[in-house]
């Protein structure tokens, strides 16, 4: 394994114990994920604590999607279980525990960002909050900015209100898949700032899907490599930089450090084990 014991621990998914004893925000247990002949998801077993972010990397088509979907109950698993804080996920999903967002923000053209953000929540038979969703926005750097259109706005900033819809939904757990995928280097960095600031603020658990290593690096509490298709889980990192976290953590040693560690891990497909 690269780099310092002491600040990078491959974390040992078997031994985790759930804090004071509560159901784990999230837990898959030996999950397969079959479609037809192609296995997307091998025996993944995670646990995933209340208020813990945790990232997922992995390369492209080993399953990250799959797996994310199979936590929101999108897609069921051909064997294993997954419990949502002890329950189902489609019960969780039913019951609105997940907010998704997705790598193309899907915002509706024809309204405004506010009713963006309100609308969904309304969709999901919860009474919107017109005010809620104005501070969200503001929050999340888009003060003014209620009014406009996506047309009318920047990539990473629309990125930014489909956030905000996702957290007006109340949604303890937030299942993000790649939603920086389609921003500059730059904007990506702000993002993670901020997607980190609103996770501190707001107490959720966050699950985020990414094949960008220092993304999934700087985001992390605890960083999760899947190997190559099918997906299992490779091995799982606990990242152990400054909390609050923000963009000069990037020029740090020990964030090349953990960098490096994961990228190994990634090309040995072992989890640096
Ligand atoms: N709905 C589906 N039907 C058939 N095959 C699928 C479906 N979704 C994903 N796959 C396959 O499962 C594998 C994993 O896909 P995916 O989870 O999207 O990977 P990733 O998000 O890591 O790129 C790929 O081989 C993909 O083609
Ligand atoms: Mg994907």
């Amino acid at each position: 394994m690269v780099g310092d014991e002491t600040s990078l621990r491959a974390a040992d998914e078997s031994n985790r114990e759930p804090r004071g004893g509560r159901e784990p925000a999230i837990a898959l247990d030996d999950v397969t994920v079959d479609f037809g002949a192609v296995r997307a998801l091998a025996d993944v077993s995670l646990r995933v604590e209340d208020g813990e972010f945790v990232t997922v990397i992995g390369p492209s088509g080993c399953g990250k999607t799959t797996l994310l979907r199979t936590v929101g109950g999108l897609q069921e698993p051909t064997a294993g279980t997954v419990r949502v804080a002890g329950e189902t996920p489609e019960r969780a999903r039913r019951a609105g525990a997940f907010g998704f967002v997705f790598q193309h923000h899907a915002l509706l053209p024809w309204k405004s960002a506010l009713d963006n953000v309100v609308f969904l929540r309304r969709l999901a038979g919860k009474p919107p909050d017109r005010e809620r969703a104005r501070d969200l926005l503001g929050t999340l750097g888009l003060a003014g900015f209620e009014d406009a259109r996506p047309a009318e706005l920047s990539g990473g900033m629309a990125q930014r209100v489909a956030i905000a819809r996702a957290l007006h939904l109340g949604a303890d757990v937030l299942l993000m898949d790649e939603p920086f995928g389609e921003l500059d280097e730059l904007t990506r960095e702000e993002m993670g700032v901020e997607v980190r600031r609103v996770w501190r603020d707001r107490r959720k658990t966050v699950v985020f899907v990414t094949h960008s290593v220092p993304e999934a690096v700087f985001l992390a509490d605890r960083c999760v490599v899947m190997s190559d298709a099918p997906g299992e889980v490779a091995g799982a990192f606990d990242v152990d930089l400054p909390r609050p976290r923000d963009e000069s953590v990037y020029g740090t040693e020990p964030f090349q450090r953990q960098v490096a560690a994961v990228r190994t891990a990634l090309h040995d497909g072992d989890g640096g084990r």
